[in-house]
């Protein structure tokens, strides 16, 4: 399959209502032709409804859908060139797998001939060659979901749709299937939008991730963007583990050393693997008790208490130059005053 279609696609003010709820409010998004993009947000912040909008499936109260420069909002699904693997396997069971794949062909009336080459193309492609007889009550879990991404692709839609596709697969199965997912998408070239609510999955797979929230975007931005530079106390504790220093009248932020304008910052992010006792020149440091320890494989983590009472988490690597502390020492602990993200709300 050539990396030939891709479009892109852009959402203009979108706004779902469901009578009372607002499920999208004001959804603006535009996605590069070919780019991998992930819409992360905790359940019920408009995921699933951004993807059924642009798939076809539900209709917007307000706003517009474009895929390529075409608005699309009144086009049915299947005028829509759109691949969609949803989360649920949702194979027809009585279908050998041959024909789950060749289904969306079929549709699209193309000849038999070239229905067979296709789909053992998008068999291999998902390491499934020879499985094509199988029913899908024969195959495992990950090898269903393996096939309805055969069948997302086999029409080489310009764009694929992914809806929490992994996350009833346990771990292990979800890792191959990231990576499989990776390597279609550098060898389709297709233009992805992946819905999860896994932040490590979208830290992983995207070339740029949508945080949202109560049917808005808090942040578009590429993973470490979002990562290392949070606009928001909620994408700061949303993406991995952080914490938030409130800048008050207690002193939390001025006992390790901090020094934001009181006006403005509202709370600083201190992410728990930038603090080190290990100090570095130049390093702000603090005084505090050690409250916890405990073990996590390739880093221990430390519950910290400083003097004005404030408990902030550390994450050393095991593998580091000091040995690891224990419960009830005091000692000195530093951060690089550039890692401390001031937020304002
Ligand atoms: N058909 C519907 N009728 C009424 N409310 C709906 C309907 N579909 C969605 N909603 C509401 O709209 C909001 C957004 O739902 P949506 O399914 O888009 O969330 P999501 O981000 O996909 O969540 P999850 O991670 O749980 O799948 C929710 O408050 C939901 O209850
Ligand atoms: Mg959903």
């Amino acid at each position: 399959m050539s990396g030939a279609g891709r479009a892109p696609v852009r959402f203009e003010k979108v706004s779902r209502h469901f009578g009372n709820v607002v499920a999208l409010d004001g959804f603006d998004l535009a996605v590069a032709a070919g780019e991998f993009v992930t819409l992360l947000g905790p359940s019920g912040s408009g995921k699933t409804t951004a993807l059924n909008i642009l798939a076809g499936f539900d209709r917007a109260t307000a706003g517009e859908v474009f895929i390529g420069e075409r608005p699309v909002g009144a086009l049915p699904p299947e005028k829509r060139n759109v691949g969609m693997v949803f989360q649920s396997f949702a194979l027809f069971p009585h279908m050998s797998v041959f024909d789950n794949v060749a289904f969306p062909l079929r549709m699209r009336r193309i000849a038999g001939q070239e229905i067979a080459g296709r789909v053992a193309k998008a068999l291999e492609m998902v390491r499934l060659g020879g499985y094509g007889d199988r029913r899908p009550a024969a195959l495992s879990g990950g090898q269903r979901q393996r096939v309805a991404l055969a069948r997302a692709v086999v029409a080489e839609p310009p764009v694929l749709l992914m809806d929490e596709s992994l996350s009833a697969l346990d771990l292990k199965l979800r890792e191959d299937l990231q990576e499989e997912i990776r390597r279609l998408h550098r060898q389709l070239g297709t233009t992805v939008i992946f819905v999860t609510h896994d932040q490590g999955e979208a830290l992983t797979l995207s070339d740029r991730i949508a945080l949202m929230n109560r049917g808005r975007i808090c942040q578009f931005d590429t993973p470490t963007a979002l990562y290392d530079r949070p606009v928001s106390r909620f994408v700061a504790d949303f993406i991995g583990r952080t914490n938030i220093v409130p800048v008050d009248a207690a002193g939390h932020a001025a006992a390790l050393g901090l020094s934001p304008d009181a006006a403005t910052v509202r709370a600083v992010s201190l992410r728990p693997e930038k603090l080190r006792r290990a100090l570095h020149a130049g390093d702000l440091t603090f005084e505090a008790v050690v409250e916890d320890v405990a073990f996590h494989g390739a880093t221990v983590e430390s519950r910290l208490r400083v003097p004005t009472g404030f408990v902030l988490r550390m994450s050393e690597a095991r593998s580091g130059p000091l040995p690891p502390p224990f419960p009830g020492e005091t000692t000195r602990v530093g951060f690089a005053a550039g890692d401390a993200v001031a937020l304002y709300d």
